[in-house]
């Protein structure tokens, strides 16, 4: 479960990037996350995942109120999380396993184990005969693609994607969309941003944002 209470967030003093946002989002939702350039949605997920703290109101991910932890306990919340942000990119020196497996092994999983479920996550995103290809060799989408099996790898309740077909095409966009759908159908939550409107009717729920504020349109699509 994913609770925003009366979230603000205003970067240095400026204008409000959100503002008075409530919502809560039950587990296993598909929820798209839907607005015009500008109008907050990185903010919205980056808060989600401790990257941005709000001015003002609560974020409560899982009964834990994520506003007041300690930036020490940050880490233990991200690791909760499977991440794909826009600025994320894969290290292009190491095989797609290795990039793949990385978040296991630096928390400290043997090598035997980080290799098996990397192994299965590229099964799970349909790129398992990729996994000794280097990111270059790989077109966008299956790049995308790794990063979304690098996201949940460690096997996240909680998946936030920032704008994870921007700059694909619509074959690829859609393996993307059908991949985190399968996690969906796994019990996983997926958040995900997107100005693709052709993308809005696949998801359970629709939050829109405009200027920073949540526009009445909240619905259930599915
Ligand atoms: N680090 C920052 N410092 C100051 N202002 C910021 C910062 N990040 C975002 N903003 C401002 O907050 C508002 C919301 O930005 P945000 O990136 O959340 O929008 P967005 O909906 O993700 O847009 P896009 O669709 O273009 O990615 C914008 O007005 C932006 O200029
Ligand atoms: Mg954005």
């Amino acid at each position: 479960m994913i609770e925003f209470e009366n979230v603000s967030k205003q970067y240095n003093q400026g204008g409000y990037a959100l503002q008075d946002i409530s919502f809560s989002i039950p587990d296993g939702e598909l929820v798209f996350l839907a607005g015009p350039s500008g109008a907050g949605k990185s903010t919205l997920l980056k808060m989600i995942a401790g990257i941005e703290k709000p001015s003002s109101g609560r974020i409560i991910v899982n009964g834990q109120d994520i506003t007041r932890l300690r930036a020490g306990s940050i880490p233990y919340l991200r690791r909760k999380l499977g991440l794909i942000l826009q600025d994320q990119h894969l290290l292009n020196d190491r095989s797609v396993l290795a990039n793949v497996m990385l978040p296991l092994i630096v928390t400290g999983a043997s090598s035997a184990e980080a290799d098996g479920r990397a192994r299965a996550a590229l099964e799970k995103v349909g790129l398992a005969d990729k996994a000794s290809a280097y990111p270059l060799e790989l077109s966008g989408g299956e790049q995308q693609r790794i990063a979304i099996a690098r996201a949940i790898v460690n096997r996240p309740k909680i998946i936030l994607a920032d704008e994870p077909t921007a700059f694909l095409d619509r074959d690829n966009a859609n393996k993307v969309l059908n991949a985190l759908k399968a996690f969906r159908s796994a019990g996983v939550t997926c958040l995900i941003s997107s100005h693709d409107e052709q993308f809005l009717d696949q998801a359970s729920r629709v939050i829109y944002l405009q200027q920073g504020r949540l526009t009445d349109n909240w619905h259930d699509a599915a």
